[in-house]
């Protein structure tokens, strides 16, 4: 956050006194309000800065969670046509792109944004930010199973680094059971390959949570935007997931 007339100087628009003029003025807005307090703070990466109507700075930063549903392509363009995650995002007039992917059979937590540093934090292999899903699989693996999972298991990429398991829910008929788990990479298909490792065929696959961000009640198909402190724990999950690997 910074004082508004030091993002309006920086910005070229005048110098930092006839700034605090304009400011007194009321002839800036931000995010459609007039400020006319010196010293009132804006983060001109976030924010939408505007004086005497003109846009200042880059477009405003956009960061959005969707919960994809299945069927979907994790892309900004297709084309063959095929229902894209954008088409969800009804009056978002900014260019976003997906942060990672999910699979076209897989639901769930999905980030957008415009924030190309953002999106490079949270995907870099390095920061190994934690990723949930809830897989339903076919059968019900044994607990010596899950243990692989925990530990390591090898794909044809190579060995996974340790995963968080646990049994969510069995069904009755023993027919299928539902799974948590946390996997610290973002390996294709990943969660679908370590399954299908032990035997059990992934049926349905839902990402719940990425970081410390959960999905929560949010309905298929629909998106918000996510909140300055969302955005700014999002960063801090990259950030603390990179030192914790390095120990
Ligand atoms: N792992 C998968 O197998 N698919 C996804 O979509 C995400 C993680």
């Amino acid at each position: 956050m910074e004082r508004l007339q030091k993002i309006l100087a920086q910005a070229g628009v005048a110098s930092r006194r006839k700034c605090e003029e304009l400011i007194l003025a009321g002839k800036v807005q931000v995010n459609g309000e007039t400020v006319t307090v010196l010293g009132t703070k804006a983060d001109p990466s976030v924010d939408s800065i505007t004086v005497e109507g003109r846009n200042i700075g880059a477009e405003k930063k956009v960061y959005l969670l969707l919960n994809k549903p299945k069927g979907v392509i994790t892309s900004a363009t297709d084309p063959q046509g095929r229902k894209i995650v954008t088409d969800y995002l009804k009056g978002v007039r900014e260019r976003v792109y997906p942060v990672g992917r999910l699979d076209y059979d897989t639901e769930g937590l999905l980030l957008l944004t415009n924030d190309g540093d953002f999106a490079h934090l949270l995907t870099h292999p390095k920061h190994h930010v934690p990723k949930t899903y809830l897989a339903t699989v076919k059968g019900v693996p044994h607990g010596t199973d899950l243990d692989k999972l925990k530990k390591g298991i090898m794909l044809d990429d190579g060995m996974t680094h340790p995963a968080e398991v646990e049994y969510h829910d069995v069904d009755p008929d023993n027919k299928e059971a539902t799974i948590m788990i946390t996997i610290h990479e973002g390996r294709n298909r990943q969660v679908r390959r370590m399954f299908e490792a032990i035997g059990h065929p992934v049926q349905r696959l839902k990402r719940i949570a990425f970081g410390d961000l959960y999905l929560g009640t949010m309905k298929r198909g629909l998106f918000r935007h996510l909140t300055k402190a969302e955005i700014e724990g999002l960063k801090q999950s990259a950030k603390t997931a990179e030192k914790r690997s390095k120990r």
